[in-house]
């Protein structure tokens, strides 16, 4: 019994791969093994004997099994170090330039839109792209007859047979949030919604899906002032540059009261468009008092709290800043567009570092 302890502990000792320990063990405990073999025997014992074998047997064919698992997990351990070691590398090594991808514009110009928001206390909201009709029209002031449903080119969903009840819309701009945003948090509020919305629409300005951001602040004295303040300090930030001229526009919404439509100064000279100076005009978004029955559908008290509302399509201010001609090129994933038109992957957008550089 010695002599096997020795000759199989030795050999598991010295067990170069996992196929050399498989056969060891069959060699040994395995059905035919030695070990086994020699178990067998006991029947043919006296009981004096077997009493001394016996135990000596079991106490070899344990200590054998402790080995072969012991010598496995080892060489598991040492599998596992030679593959970390030969697939080490290197991540803090500067991305190699042909594979690094860029942000998209939209992309950027959201965080860019979030970044300078942030810094006047507006939070971030998000809400579902496949709305309900009474968030996306009826809560906004927009009931089923309104002409404004008819000129959005709604999207609307499936409904089975026999459902007769409204459908769920593609939502068709990001004011829904707003409800939502009410209904979750309540008054006071300032928040802004980025996000997709859809609209039939293809041209060069016009993509069926395209981005909003919304912006809502609510408290018991907001007032116009406040919605010109922040837009100011907005349109300033966003286009990089001192001094803007903002036009307010009388128009017409059926979520805001009163309601404008901002025009920004610029110039077309030479082709290319400069936000600041010159003598054209140029709509960026729409905006107003939010109306007390919109306050009412978020559960908001209309003779406590006032706010105003605006929405600026992310896509178009975007176009503008980054001198980008055409929106459809937006959504065909050219790489070449990308990488003209991208930003570099690390360079995040933030008030103290620079929104574009
Ligand atoms: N929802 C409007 C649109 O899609 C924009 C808007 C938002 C106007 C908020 C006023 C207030 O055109």
């Amino acid at each position: 019994m010695d002599d096997l302890r020795q000759k199989y502990l030795g050999a598991i000792a010295d067990a170069a791969d996992e196929a050399a320990l498989e056969a060891l063990r069959v060699a040994a405990v395995g059905k035919k093994g030695e070990v086994s073999l020699k178990m067998r025997e006991l029947g043919r014992m006296t009981p004096e004997e077997r009493q001394q074998a016996g135990p000596r047997l079991n106490a070899l064919k344990d200590e054998i099994n402790a080995a072969l698992a012991a010598r496995k997990a080892a060489l598991a351990d040492a599998a596992l170090d030679e593959r970390l070691r030969a697939e080490w590398l290197d991540v803090t090594l500067p991305a190699r330039p042909r594979r690094a991808g860029t942000i998209h514009p939209v992309s950027q110009v959201t965080e860019e839109v979030t970044a300078i928001f942030a810094d006047m206390g507006f939070a971030v909201a998000e809400g579902p792209q496949v709305e309900s009709d009474w968030h996306n029209f009826d809560a906004l002031n927009i009931p089923g007859h309104h002409p404004a449903r008819a000129e959005m080119d709604t999207f609307y969903m499936h409904r089975s047979e026999g459902d007769d009840r409204p459908p769920h819309v593609m939502r068709t701009h990001t004011s829904p949030v707003q409800i939502r945003s009410m209904e979750l948090s309540g008054a006071p509020l300032r928040v802004i919604c980025p996000g997709r919305v859809f609209r039939a629409d293809y041209d060069q300005t016009h993509t069926p899906m395209f981005h909003q951001v919304e912006g809502l602040a609510i408290d018991t004295d907001i007032s116009m002032a406040n919605l010109k303040w922040c837009l100011e300090e907005f349109v300033k930030a966003f286009f990089e540059v001192d001094n803007v001229e903002l036009r307010f526009r009388a128009s017409h919404f059926p979520f805001t009261e009163p309601s404008a439509e901002v025009d920004i100064r610029c110039s077309w000279e030479g082709g290319t468009l400069k936000v600041g100076e010159g003598d054209d005009w140029l709509e960026i978004l729409g905006s107003g008092m939010v109306h007390p029955k919109v306050l009412e559908a978020g559960n908001i008290h209309p003779s406590v709290w006032q706010g105003f509302a605006f929405g600026v399509g992310i896509d178009r201010i975007a176009m503008l800043k980054y001198g980008i001609p055409d929106l459809r090129a937006f959504f065909e994933s050219d790489l070449r567009w990308l990488r003209h038109y991208g930003f570099a992957a690390l360079d995040v957008p933030t008030l103290h570092g620079g929104l574009s550089r």
